[in-house]
């Protein structure tokens, strides 16, 4: 009885402008409804996925995970009153500014608003993106990933798993500690970095196609400030992308390629290869900082770290074995799996 998915956001910001800018132009999102301090975006068949809030803020107010029906959520709100958790019913004008039918308002041991809610609105119209590209892997999976940071891998482990439901996936301590938790196929749908300060790290939407990766990376390139991470490829997930600046002091991860897992046999690691298989640059990293996670980079490339890219159906076409000294190779060697 955990959350079936990470199903929205809500947003800070201290300017509007900015983003419908930058949801648009950058990410592909289309805008669904604006007000004067108000923005509401779409990244599929749902009504909204994402709340930008101009209040002069910054960071993430809500994270809204989507249960699979009333008596999901009804049974989330026993069990977090059962751990002593203060649960507030959503009034109808809330419900009807997300767009669900029902919803719970719980906060988490850091005091992070969290949202369980059930029905969301489908739009009866098409998703049109904001720039051109073949859409978001959403769905059962949610609209991706949230890792935020934390003083201490310790804070919220515990309410997360034991009151929440959320499975561990992985975790690792090199070149900093992070635990990610999953709820569905998706690898993680939220993640921690113990980096000693409480905040938003990013947010990560996946595309279906991994030219949509590429070529937002272009549009990127076009503004100063813009990348907070290069290209790079995950251990964990296996995506493939790189980091964007929001105006809100958090990072959308544009990816592609995330691997699915088996939730009922999925079993935890601990990562010993840090948090990429190469590339990855993080922009606020010191120069000694940088070179280290580049260390560890090229130790994971001599080591021999090499996964197979994960496609979905409809997003990539098997060549045929072309070069006999190859598929000799790989069938001694069972490489290429
Ligand atoms: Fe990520």
């Amino acid at each position: 009885m955990r959350p079936e998915s990470l199903g929205y956001l809500v947003v800070n910001t201290a300017s509007l402008d900015d983003w419908a800018r930058y949801a648009t132009g950058q990410v592909g999102m289309q805008t669904a409804d604006r007000t004067s301090k108000t923005l509401a975006l779409r990244m599929d068949d749902r009504k909204q996925r994402l709340c930008v809030r101009e209040n002069g803020g910054e960071g993430i107010e809500v994270f809204g995970w989507e249960m699979a029906n009333a008596d999901a959520m009804q049974a989330m709100a026993a069990r977090l009153e059962k751990a002593g958790v203060t649960v507030t019913p959503g009034p109808r004008a809330l419900a009807d500014e997300r767009r669900v039918t029902d919803l719970i308002i719980a906060h988490d041991p850091l005091g992070q608003r969290l949202e369980f809610f059930h029905g969301a609105e489908v739009a009866p119209d098409d998703f049109i993106p904001g720039r051109v590209h073949s859409g978001f892997r959403t769905g059962p999976l949610g609209i991706g990933h949230v890792v935020i940071t934390v003083e201490k891998a310790g804070d919220l482990r515990p309410f997360y798993v034991d009151v929440l439901g959320f499975a561990l996936s992985d975790y690792y301590f090199d070149p900093f500690e992070a635990c990610f938790f999953h709820v569905n196929p998706r690898h993680h749908s939220f993640a921690f970095i113990a980096t000693g300060k409480r905040g938003y790290h990013h947010v990560m939407m996946e595309h279906w196609s991994f030219d949509d990766v590429g070529q937002g990376l272009d549009l990127a390139l076009q503004v100063e400030g813009r990348i907070g991470v290069t290209l790079g490829r995950h251990c964990a997930d296996y995506v493939t992308s790189f980091y964007t600046n929001t105006p809100s002091s958090f990072m959308i991860e544009h990816g592609w390629g995330g691997a699915s897992i088996d939730p009922g046999t999925w079993v935890a690691t601990h990562r010993k290869e840090g948090p990429s298989l190469w590339g990855h640059e993080r922009s606020w990293m010191t120069p000694e900082g940088k070179a280290a996670a580049r260390r560890l980079a090229i130790r994971n490339a001599s080591d021999g770290v090499r996964k197979p890219v994960q496609v979905v159906e409809g997003n990539y076409r098997l060549n045929p074995g072309a070069c006999p000294w190859w598929d000799a190779v790989k069938a001694q060697s069972g490489r290429g799996s």
